[in-house]
């Protein structure tokens, strides 16, 4: 049984636990810090050293989902984090403070690689856009099963205004929408993607899909949509198995 330790950071928690990549299980307690204000590389560092220390027992790689464009171990935005990321190897920033080597990517990308192997979008074939509701809209799109990375549709522009400045959970919160008329800003953006994209399946995560039985049902696309099936750990788990399969 191979495990890592899966960490992801959200805009007010980081979360890490221990998966067995085998079978996407989490195999340990989540432990969460709050995330830093402001979140700059530093600070995020010396919060992820403390999540690795609560998890003496898994040792090897560990995987860090982050809210950036990752390419080849570098954050090149930082919409919702400090800009200090810009041009910062998470990787090695991580490696240096832990001693543990890093897989770092997109959590957005993570949390559909964990749906996609382990949970609503497991086994499915065809074009699948797992869009994670949160502070921002994150996106990750899946053909055949394969990850196409930063696809960032969360700045795609609707009605003048970026997607997540739209519809994210937090806009929700922010201007007190009710589930009716954040449900409609949802749709427009779904709306929106299926123009350009035409996804034979949507999977919707993000602490938001607690609420699913509410909401869910309001939700129309051109093709059929789904919570994703790990809820709020998919970007931990994504993270994991992320770690394992970069052979660390
Ligand atoms: C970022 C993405 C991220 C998403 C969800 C966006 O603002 O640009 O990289 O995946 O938020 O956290």
């Amino acid at each position: 049984m191979t495990r890592r330790l899966g960490i992801d950071l959200g805009g007010s928690a980081i979360k890490a636990g221990v998966v067995d990549v085998t079978d996407g299980t989490l195999v340990s307690e989540v432990t969460t810090r709050p995330t830093p204000q402001p979140a700059t590389p530093e600070l995020v560092a010396a919060a992820v050293s403390e999540l690795v220390a609560d998890h003496p027992e898994c040792t090897g790689a560990v995987g860090f989902a982050f809210p950036s464009v990752v390419t080849f171990g570098v954050a090149r935005t930082a919409a919702n984090v400090d800009h200090a990321w810009i041009g910062c190897n998470g990787s090695q920033l991580i490696l240096q403070h832990t001693g543990r080597r890093c897989g770092f990517l997109n959590d957005a990308d993570a949390a559909g690689m964990a749906e996609m192997r382990f949970g609503a979008g497991r086994g499915v074939k065809g074009t699948v856009l797992t869009l994670t509701l949160g502070t921002g809209i994150g996106s990750a799109m899946f053909t055949d099963g394969l990850l196409w990375p930063n696809t960032e549709l969360g700045h795609l522009e609707i009605q003048g205004v970026e997607a997540e400045h739209h519809a994210s959970a937090r806009v929700r919160s922010a201007e007190h929408l009710d589930w009716d008329a954040w449900a409609l800003r949802v749709n427009e953006v779904l709306d929106a993607y299926h123009k350009l994209l035409w996804p034979d399946l949507y999977i919707i995560s993000g602490g938001v899909t607690e609420n699913w039985e509410i909401f869910g049902p309001k939700l129309r696309a051109g093709s059929p949509i789904r919570p994703a099936a790990l809820r709020q750990h998919a970007g931990v788990v994504g993270a994991a198995v992320y770690a394992a399969e970069q052979g660390e």
